[in-house]
């Protein structure tokens, strides 16, 4: 079989060829982005894009596991990613170790990512001194939304900057391999990038970030509303309505099954 994408590997990205990641959460998903991409993320968006939650903050371990699991089967070459959902991994780096250690061993991911930047530093630190890669997740982190009050762009205001420019500094010394940037300001993703000496994967953020993610089926034209930094690169939800509908009619009409759905 094909060797996975390393830890290493991605890390010495930085200011090379983009990490190109998409999320994927099941088998055949994972199968498509892997023939393409460096790192699938299964990300706790799941809760939302498959699971029909309100928000992130309903998402459970056993949750990240299963669709870890598919999505492994699914793929040979891409580094696999598995978020850490909320409530799992905050409450001290003991049980963030212990949650992470589960996620590795019952998956077989590559790397785990939790939300938070300088705060989660002494976490960071205290699974990468044991083994467990960390991307981090620094600007806009949908689990603080309830905090945050929304989904809000990060950095309008340019006195933010020095924190979140600090919170990438914080979480590469205490040894993440690369971090999310999502939903700041574009001059503040670049002083970010231009910040730290591992890869920053932007979403909602610029173009000259190390990296780009975006939920899969927001890209596919999947899930209807999406944010302004979504651009859709398909739109695969208006042609499955088209699809659906037409087998409809044609189950009504007993057109299908037609002659060469039979068996005679
Ligand atoms: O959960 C997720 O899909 C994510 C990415 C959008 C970065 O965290
Ligand atoms: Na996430």
């Amino acid at each position: 079989p094909v060797k996975r994408i390393t830890v290493p590997q991605i890390a010495a990205r930085k200011g090379d060829t983009p990490i190109v990641t998409l999320t994927a959460y099941t088998a055949p998903m994972a199968a498509l982005v892997d023939a393409h991409a460096d790192v699938i993320l299964v990300g706790d968006s799941l809760g939302m894009v498959v699971h029909g939650l309100p928000s992130t903050i309903g998402v459970t371990l056993e949750m990240m596991i299963l669709h870890g699991q598919a999505v492994m089967r699914g793929s040979d070459k891409a580094m696999v990613v598995i978020d850490m959902p909320f409530g799992s991994y905050e409450e001290s780096p003991e049980q963030a170790f212990r949650n992470s250690a589960r996620v590795m061993a019952e998956t077989g991911c590559g790397a785990v990512k939790l939300e938070g930047g300088s705060r989660m530093a002494p976490t960071i630190r205290f699974l990468t001194e044991r083994g467990i890669p960390v991307m981090a997740h620094i600007g806009l982190t949908p689990q603080a939304t309830m905090t945050l009050g929304g989904f809000k762009t990060q950095g309008r205001d340019p006195a933010t900057w020095p924190a979140h420019i600090q919170d990438a500094i914080d979480v590469e010394a205490a040894g993440a391999f690369s971090v999310v940037v999502e939903g700041v300001m574009e001059p503040l993703a670049d002083r970010i990038t231009e910040a730290v000496k591992i890869p920053t994967i932007g979403i909602g953020a610029s173009k000259n970030c190390d990296g780009q993610v975006l939920v899969l089926d927001d890209m596919l034209g999947l899930s209807g509303r999406v944010p302004r930094f979504v651009k859709k690169f398909s739109d695969l939800g208006p042609r499955a309505s088209e699809a659906i509908a037409e087998y409809a009619a044609a189950v009504r009409d007993r057109s299908f099954p037609g002659d060469d759905q039979v068996y005679r």
